[in-house]
This record gives C-alpha cells, sequence and structure tokens, in this order.
C-alpha cells in the first residue's frame, strides 16, 4: 500500500468482529475474583493517607507529626522534609514535596504510613499544618486581565485558527447568532477510585495502579523517580472506569511510590477518597464559549466562530481544544476558533470523555438550534444545508463522512416528521414538552507504537500479548475477537494477556483510539505470524511454537483524507409548568463510526457516553467557591450524576459505515463519540418545550422560573 496508489487498501475477512457478544471477563467480574489494583494481594501491605493543602496558595511553615506519630501502628509520616529528590521537576504535577510551596488547595503534602487504613487516616487528622498563605485567584472570568493564549492546545491542537473574515461576513449576513454559552466545571469520577500499591525490590519499583495505560504509567514516573524505565514493572488487569482521569498518572501515584521507600521492603497501598478525587486526578476545565453565525435567509452559513475563554492551573498549564469541533463541522466561507486560558489557582485540570470535542459541541450546536429558528428552517434541515464536501479548514476529503445520513436516519426512528416546531405547543399533565436534536462528532486518533505478539502453540491455542488496558469498555474481549478473526479460529483458542508492562508496548486507552491501535498491532502480528509459519516452517507448527510481533502500521492515508466519526443525537425533555422540574424521557443517537468490534459492548459504549451527556446537561457541575479555591459539592451527595431514575429511553443506532483508509481493523472509536452534542440536544428540546433559551449548562429548574 502507498499513498500514491489510488485503490483502497483491501480489509480484513470478518467472522467474530461484528458480533453481539458478552464481555469474557464478565463472571470475573461479577463473581468478584477480578482483581482491582488496590486488591492485589501483596505480602504485610502498609497503608497510606495523604495530607492536603487547605490553602489555594503560599507556604507550609511548619508540620507537627509528633501527635500521628505516637499512635499505634504508624510507621511514617512522609513530608517535603523528608520525601526523596525528585530526578525531574519538569512535570511540576508530579513533582510532589519537594518545597515548602503550595499551588492550590487539596495539593498533596505528604502522607501518613500505617498498619491499616483506618490507623493512617485516623492519624493524618492529628497532623497540624501552619501556612503563610499568599493571594490566590480562583474564579474564571472572561474579562479577566490575564489571559493568554497557549503556545497549542491539549493532543498538539493548534490555539488559533482563521480563514477569511468573520466580523465582515456577519455585518452583511441575513440572519445573525452572537450568542456566549458556558460548561460548567466537570469531574471524572469513575467508579473505582484512583488506586496504587507500590513495592521497591532491588529489581527495582512494582505499581498495581488503575490506569489506562501501563506503559504511560512507566514512562512518566521513570524519569521522576531517576529510574530507568526497565525497573519500572507496571501491572493492570481490571480498571473500573477512567474516563481520561487515568489516562496519565497523577501525583498520587508519586505519593505512593515515595512512601514505599520510606518503608523499604513492604508494599504501600494507596486508594484515594472521592473526595480526594475532587482536587487531585483533573477534571475538565469550564468553558465560555463566544459563538458567532452568520448565514443567508435559506440558512446557508457565510461565518462560523468559537472563541473560547477557559480555565488553567496557573501550576501546570492544560488547554482543551474546545473549539477544535468548529473547525470541522459545517461549510462557511469565514471561519475562525481562538482559546484562551484564564491561570487560576486551582488543580491541575485534565483529559474528561472527548476533551475539546464534548464542551466544544454544546455552543455551537445550541447556536446552530438558534440560527434555525431565525431562518425559519427545521434544525435538521440546516445542517444538512451545511454539509461541507471537503474538510473545511484543511481542504482535504473525508475518509468517510456520514453525518447526514445520521441526521435522516435519527430523524426518521425517532418521529422528527411529526414535530410541531413552535415552542411551548406541547402540554401533557402540567409538563411542557419538547423535543431537539444536535450533531456529534470525535476524530479517528492514533498514536504510534502498539505492539502484539502472538504465539502459536503446539496445543492448538494462541498466546496473544500486548500492554493494552480495559477500563470497562470491553478489550479483553473485542481484542480477543479480533485475534479470532485475523488467524481464523474460535475464539477459545485465543488467550489474551493485557495490562502489565511486561507485555509489548501499547498506547494508551484514550482518544478512543484503542481498537485503531492495538487493533491494528495484533492483525499485523498475525499477518507476520502466518508468513513466518509458510516461510520458515513449510506451513506446519513446530513442536515449540511460533512467535511473531507486529507494530501498529502507519497509515499513508492520513495525509490525505480526514478521518472523523459522526452522529446525530435526539432528545425529548419534559420541563414541569409550575416547578421547572426537568426530565428527559428519551434520548435517541445514531453513530457512523467505522466498524462495530462487538455491538454488545459497542452499544454499552455508546448507552455510556449518551448517559454521561444527559448528566452533564441535566446535574454535573462542580462548584468552586472561589473564596478557598475549593470544589464545594466534592461527594457524591452533592456533585449529582445521572441514575436510573433520570435515565428514560436511551435508544442506540448506529449506520453500517466502510471506511477502508482509517486502519486495518476499520473500526472509528467509539468510546468518546457518544457523550458529544447530547447535552445540546437537550438544551434544544427544553427550549422547544418552553421557550425559554438555556445557554449555561447545567439546564436546572431555576433557568425555567
Ligand atoms: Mo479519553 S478523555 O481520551 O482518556
Amino acid at each position: 500500500m502507498t499513498a500514491q496508489s489510488t485503490t483502497a487498501p483491501e480489509r480484513m475477512d470478518v467472522h467474530a468482529i461484528g458480533a453481539s457478544l458478552s464481555r469474557l471477563d464478565g463472571p470475573a467480574k461479577v463473581t468478584g475474583s477480578a482483581r482491582y489494583a488496590f486488591e492485589q494481594p501483596v505480602p504485610e501491605p502498609l497503608y497510606l493517607h495523604p495530607l492536603q493543602a487547605t490553602i489555594a496558595a503560599g507556604r507550609v511553615t511548619s508540620i507537627d507529626t509528633g501527635a500521628a506519630m505516637a499512635e499505634t501502628g504508624v510507621l511514617a509520616v512522609l513530608t517535603h522534609l523528608n520525601a526523596l529528590r525528585v530526578a525531574s521537576t519538569d512535570d511540576p504535577e508530579l513533582a510532589i514535596l519537594q518545597s515548602d510551596r503550595v499551588a492550590f488547595r487539596g495539593q498533596l503534602l505528604g502522607g501518613v504510613i500505617a498498619e491499616s487504613s483506618e490507623a493512617a487516616r485516623h492519624a493524618a487528622s492529628l497532623i497540624d499544618i501552619t501556612y503563610q498563605p499568599s493571594h490566590h485567584q480562583a474564579e474564571l472570568r472572561a474579562d479577566s486581565d490575564d489571559l493568554y493564549a497557549p503556545e497549542q492546545l491539549n493532543a498538539g491542537f493548534p490555539t488559533d485558527t482563521c480563514q477569511g473574515d468573520v466580523d465582515q461576513a456577519l455585518v452583511s449576513a441575513a440572519r445573525v447568532v452572537d450568542q456566549h454559552y458556558t460548561t460548567a466545571m466537570y469531574h471524572n469520577n469513575p467508579m473505582e477510585p484512583h488506586a496504587t500499591v507500590a513495592i521497591w525490590s532491588d529489581d527495582g519499583l512494582t505499581l498495581y495502579d488503575s490506569t489506562q495505560g501501563v506503559h504511560q504509567v512507566r514512562q512518566v514516573v521513570a524519569p521522576v523517580l531517576g529510574l530507568d524505565p526497565d525497573r519500572v514493572r507496571v501491572i493492570s488487569p481490571h480498571v473500573g472506569g477512567g474516563f481520561g482521569s487515568k489516562g496519565v498518572p497523577h501525583a498520587h501515584v508519586i505519593l505512593a511510590a515515595m512512601a514505599a521507600q520510606l518503608v523499604a521492603g513492604r508494599p504501600v497501598k494507596l486508594a484515594l477518597t472521592r473526595q480526594q478525587m475532587f482536587a487531585l486526578v483533573g477534571y475538565r476545565t469550564p468553558t465560555i464559549q463566544h459563538v458567532r453565525l452568520g448565514a443567508d435567509a435559506d440558512g446557508r452559513l457565510s461565518a462560523i466562530s468559537n472563541d473560547v475563554v477557559e480555565l488553567t492551573s496557573r501550576w501546570k498549564e492544560f488547554a482543551e481544544q474546545t473549539g477544535a469541533p468548529t473547525r470541522i463541522m459545517y461549510a462557511a466561507p469565514n471561519r475562525r476558533t481562538t482559546h484562551r486560558l484564564a491561570p487560576l489557582d486551582l488543580p491541575v485540570p485534565s483529559w474528561m470523555r472527548a476533551p475539546g470535542e464534548c464542551p466544544g459541541m454544546f455552543g455551537p450546536e445550541v447556536a446552530m438550534d438558534e440560527l434555525a429558528i431565525a431562518c425559519g428552517l427545521d434544525p435538521v434541515e440546516l445542517r444538512i444545508r451545511n454539509e461541507p464536501e471537503v474538510d473545511p479548514e484543511s481542504g482535504r476529503p473525508f475518509s468517510s463522512r456520514n453525518l447526514v445520513a445520521c441526521l435522516r436516519e435519527g430523524a426518521h426512528r425517532f418521529g422528527w416528521e411529526k414535530r410541531d416546531p413552535t415552542p411551548r405547543s406541547r402540554r401533557q399533565e402540567g409538563w411542557l414538552v419538547g423535543t431537539g436534536m444536535a450533531s456529534s462528532t470525535y476524530p479517528v486518533n492514533r498514536m504510534p507504537g502498539s505492539t502484539a505478539t502472538i504465539r502459536a502453540r503446539s496445543d492448538g491455542r494462541f498466546s496473544v500479548t500486548i500492554g493494552a488496558a480495559d477500563i470497562g469498555t470491553g478489550t479483553w474481549t473485542t481484542l480477543t475477537q479480533i485475534a479470532a478473526d485475523v488467524l481464523e479460529v474460535p475464539m477459545e483458542r485465543i488467550e489474551m494477556h493485557i495490562g502489565d508492562t511486561s507485555f509489548p508496548f501499547a498506547t494508551v486507552a484514550g482518544g478512543s483510539s484503542g481498537m485503531t491501535c492495538w487493533g491494528s498491532a495484533l492483525v499485523e502480528a498475525a499477518g507476520n505470524l502466518r508468513a513466518c509459519l509458510d516461510r520458515d516452517h513449510a506451513g506446519v507448527l513446530p513442536a515449540e511454537g511460533v512467535e511473531a510481533t507486529g507494530h501498529l502500521p502507519d497509515n499513508p492515508w492520513k495525509e490525505h483524507y480526514a478521518m472523523h466519526a459522526f452522529g446525530a443525537q435526539f432528545a425529548e425533555v419534559r420541563v414541569h409548568e409550575d416547578t421547572g422540574e426537568v426530565c428527559v424521557p428519551r434520548l435517541l443517537g445514531v453513530f457512523a463510526a467505522g466498524r462495530i468490534i462487538n455491538s454488545k459492548t459497542g452499544r454499552s459504549q455508546f448507552l455510556g457516553g449518551m448517559t454521561m451527556g444527559l448528566s452533564m446537561a441535566l446535574h454535573e457541575n462542580s462548584v468552586v467557591d472561589p473564596r478557598y479555591g475549593h470544589v464545594a459539592n466534592h461527594d457524591f451527595a452533592e456533585y449529582h450524576i445521572a441514575t436510573n431514575a433520570d435515565v428514560g429511553s436511551v435508544e442506540v443506532h448506529w449506520i453500517d459505515e466502510v471506511d477502508p483508509y482509517v486502519n486495518p481493523v476499520g473500526s472509528k472509536g467509539i468510546g468518546e463519540l457518544g457523550i458529544c452534542g447530547t447535552a445540546a440536544a437537550v438544551a434544544n428540546a427544553a427550549h422547544h418545550a418552553t421557550g425559554v433559551r438555556v445557554r449555561e449548562l447545567p439546564v436546572t429548574l431555576d433557568k425555567f422560573l
């Protein structure tokens, strides 16, 4: 295959791929035998309870550990005075306990190591820390005078883009939408808290860690601790969710390693509490989006722009790519996206399910609804009318783009044609009822380096090893399906091994790239295994077996095509006429995401994404108290996540999309697509129900009163 060839590469034959299969690790999980990080059996473990700063900025002036050390079962108190010196301070989030400086409330200042977690926690409460506070700023404002443009955004996206002249185009546009939209701060909150077990031995450091990527933990942690990466082993067979918060190791992993070094030889276990997670493992930055659309009277866009203000920690920069989806969604000759960061004395933001695309599909997709009304057009039709022929910013064709098919299929399945577009036109038993929709998109991501090894054994079985992660997505099952297909054997003959740095390198379970990166490496390994058998063994398996390795191949098509998945989200919303109470009895999504490897676990991914989008629309909101730089609602009693009673019917469909350019598996990635656009569909439906336009998430009852 070369980039110059004009014919698309051939796709593999499929049998197990696409099947609706229950997850292979399901029985182990429901019977409790699947081991998560904290449960790993290690000899004579000690327990670590962190100490956290209670001021937003300043210095520690003293730490009195006397009462804690006097407690039975306490072995040591770790602070900046006795912590090991790190070998690299390049990542300020990870270079903890190196000075007395406090950069945000909740920052790690040390920890208590004891024979039980209860003893450690109690002793931690006896430690007296005094501070010299300094001025801090913790309020996000679009008019702050210290906003700055980052050099680039997360994942390497450019900070600003500009084509034509949006200002000029708006002057001559027949219809204009010019509004501000805001998304809240959100915390990832996977079900399994972040947990690490650290053990030092003559071989180096072993970490049982709840992570989206064992090799990423090794790559990041080793240089901080001054270790050769070969001396760090990370093991993580089962993970109870991450949503991005486990995509990079956070400071608690270093804390566990430092604590274990103080009590050399004994394993140290650390599981963060839910409240600690609100300061230590990242969050999605709140955004303020100034969206402007200009169109002619028929709704054809002449201009589209999104100027974003969002926060970063002053301590370590994170720049969410909120404007990214505006760059590819709709045709408009005049275009502009900008990102400005407000540096605040807050914890470090990080990845959360669809960084950029998730918040960035709120403002513009609500604005499109407003434009449809201004043009007297159906919002589905408005989007179809602005479908670009090529990626409007790069000019490259799309490898496949089936947004229009998703919109039409979704409208049909949802019963959209029966909709009376007049707001506030439907009432049922005291409830105002409305429907709304929005588009969805997520890029096809790939990161280089994933490698898989397959060993054909004389007992007829195949051992497959790759350091991939299953964070609840179904990797154990889907990789087994891919292996079975490419080896053309039943799934029972595949022995899958993942989640360990002693297996070949795998990229992180992030950016919805798992099947692209790991799956394609597997396809290559299988091809190499077959070639090796034929070439060296005349097709006959020798008694000692045969092993072959495969890497994610470079994709020559990536320079020629824009690669994105698309979808259409539809919502029914009810708002109570008297109380303003909001509920969503019905969501329906149709997606075009290339080949779906397992229709059962794939459906679950979309279902989960849409539910998380519903939760973002109605409930989730991390409330910062700027006086203290503190998330006030830092627990599940007050940070509400949609539960069964909040979720009505959620229907998931996809169209059969064949994309020969994305990768040998034909998949585009589905972990993040489902959350994009959901909140806009809900807000648009709420407007249709009530006539009240909510531009600030979450869509709560006070906004209708
Ligand atoms: Mo996902 S937020 O790319 O780990």
